[in-house]
């Protein structure tokens, strides 16, 4: 397991946590037209290591491996709404716990809803559930060099530019290089 107590402290269900703006919830079926959404478009998917999708069954796939990771506790995914509303406009979560109290964070929002601020407070909370609630020590993500929002909202939340890692991702059949940023509890 990743963490001591992991049992104890890994939830049961997963929470909905509340931000100014947003509900991040459990992501089930129901959402899958709304992934769709966010992961068809090739702005999305640009700089990830998936392919854009091209059928709902592949949103279909994708919610049931957040559920799985959750059910085999190695992760946890949210659905990101606007308060009081029932639609996925992106989502956010740990991909992977890691040893030694880390955990591996990634997020993906609707292109509508980009330049909003809504990534920069998701993360907020994320991480302080990650530090605070299940005792994570170490929080990183792997960007790719030319993700300038994804820089933008790590370092808007604390993150510091850890440096680039040569080849160190092999996403959509490619060696990839990515720039890996990172937080510390008790980084400010
Ligand atoms: C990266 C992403 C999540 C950013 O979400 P967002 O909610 O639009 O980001 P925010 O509105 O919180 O933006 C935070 C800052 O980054 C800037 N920013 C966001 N996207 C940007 C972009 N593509 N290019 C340049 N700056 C960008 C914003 O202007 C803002 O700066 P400011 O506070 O100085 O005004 C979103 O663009 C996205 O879903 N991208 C595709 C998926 C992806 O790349 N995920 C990350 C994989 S590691």
């Amino acid at each position: 397991m990743f963490f001591e107590n992991h049992e104890a402290i890994f939830p049961k269900y997963v929470p909905v946590l509340s931000t100014k703006r947003l509900e991040l919830v459990e992501i089930t079926e129901e959402h899958a037209e709304d992934i769709y959404q966010i992961y068809s478009n090739d702005n999305v998917t640009k700089y990830d290591d998936c392919y854009s999708f091209t059928s709902l069954d592949h949103a279909v796939e994708a919610v049931n491996l957040f559920k799985q990771v959750f059910t085999d506790k190695t992760g946890i995914r949210w659905g990101i709404t606007f308060k009081n509303e029932k639609n996925l406009i992106g989502n956010i979560g740990f991909n992977q716990f890691q040893s030694f109290h880390t955990g591996k964070i990634g997020f993906a929002l609707n292109e509508q809803f980009w330049g909003m601020g809504i990534c920069t407070e998701a993360i907020a909370e994320v991480v302080h559930y990650g530090f605070n609630t299940l005792k994570i020590h170490r929080i990183e993500a792997e960007t790719h060099p030319k993700n300038t929002g994804s820089g933008l909202v790590l370092t808007k939340n604390g993150f510091k530019r850890e440096g680039t890692l040569r080849d160190f991702v092999f996403w959509k059949g490619v060696h990839q290089t990515i720039v890996m940023y990172s937080k510390i509890s008790g980084d400010l």
